[in-house]
């Protein structure tokens, strides 16, 4: 079965065709990440202006490549995300799907950064699962029993991982997006001693909640208390010990979950999964017996690909008419 899929929550714009929810035909990503570094963070207006003018191109080119025929399916997801940017996503592909006479499936945009970790793998991973979500707007702890059963188990309570990363990242007069400067300072550092000067939020309390508002304060406190200047040992010494911080806190909350619930694999979507360090500490916490996946970086940040996948594994069909975006929609 292949199934088209569009995703236009937030600054990208995507567009996918996947083939039983794992082989990617066809996946193009366009992102306005460059006339939003100007701004140094999302601005909806902007961002749902740029996705305007992409949309229609990009699915074009899967129309020139794929004959409609061949597509069994259209999928989009409708929130959560900016109102602007999901308009634009969900009336378009209503539009394509009434036009082709398509089937139609709306996505949980957070259910499907879980998937991007069925995309392009050999053997498909085993059910029940911890899903960590970690983006730019979320930081979600999920356990997935089955497809399409997520039950949600803590999130933050203040900035997402990605966002505290943005922040940092701002402070430091890095480019926006923030995540990637932050990893790339830091994997320079190398640290002489294990004592972090920044503090490791909720990191014993028993519930499964995150809280990244504190830690960003306080590294913002340590560079005016101590008088650094920013250069550029200071900055790669203050992105190592952040990132180090905001990837104990995750890997430790995850760990706890699977250990509960018992599961057989932990799943890490959303543009922050792209961290390698991140990855390296989860893969070296995790039991023998839990598989641990992370997506490619291609299908780690918000993507077509990933809706498609979601919507192969859950085909809730629905009358196209009937779809409205949904900017708060949770899991
Ligand atoms: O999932 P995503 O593309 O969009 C949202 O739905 O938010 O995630 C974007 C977020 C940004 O905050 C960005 O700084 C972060 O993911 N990010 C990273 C890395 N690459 C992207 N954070 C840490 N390390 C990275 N390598
Ligand atoms: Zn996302």
């Amino acid at each position: 079965m292949i199934i088209l899929g569009v995703e236009s929550t937030c600054d990208e714009t995507g567009v996918a065709l996947v083939e039983n929810g794992t082989k990617v035909l066809f996946n193009k990503i366009a992102s306005s990440s460059d006339i939003l570094q100007k701004y140094g963070g999302i601005v909806p207006e902007v961002a749902a202006r740029e996705q305007i003018k992409v949309i229609i191109p990009l699915i074009r080119q899967v129309f020139e490549k794929y004959s409609t025929d061949k597509i069994d399916a259209f999928a989009v997801s409708y929130g959560p995300g900016l109102i602007g940017s999901l308009l634009i996503g969900v009336e378009t592909l209503k539009v394509l799907s009434l036009v082709y006479k398509k089937p139609f499936i709306g996505v949980n945009h957070l259910e499907a950064h879980f998937y991007s970790n069925f995309l392009g793998v050999k053997s498909l991973p085993k059910l029940p699962a911890i899903g960590l979500i970690v983006s730019g707007g979320h930081t979600d702890l999920v356990y997935v029993k089955k497809h399409g059963d997520f039950f949600h188990l803590g999130g933050t309570l203040d900035d997402a991982a990605g966002e505290a990363f943005d922040k940092v990242a701002r402070y430091l007069n890095l480019k926006y997006p923030g995540g990637p400067e932050i990893e790339k300072y830091a994997s320079q550092f190398l640290p002489k001693t294990n004592i972090n000067p920044f503090p490791l939020p909720l990191l014993l309390t028993d519930d499964l909640n995150f809280s990244f508002s504190g830690l960003k304060t306080s590294v913002v406190n340590y560079i005016v208390k101590n008088k650094l200047i920013l250069n550029n040992n200071n900055v790669k010494m203050i992105a190592y010990y952040f990132q180090q911080s905001v990837i104990e806190i995750l890997v430790k909350k995850t760990m706890s979950a699977a250990k509960k619930y018992n599961v057989k694999s932990v799943f890490v979507g959303g543009g922050v999964a792209a961290n390698g360090a991140l990855e390296n500490l989860m893969r070296s916490s995790v039991g023998k017996n839990v598989g641990v996946y992370f997506p490619v970086k291609t299908f780690a940040v918000d993507n077509g690909a990933m809706i498609a996948a979601a919507a192969f594994y859950n085909k809730h069909y629905i009358n196209p008419i009937l779809l409205s975006a949904n900017p708060n929609l949770r899991f």
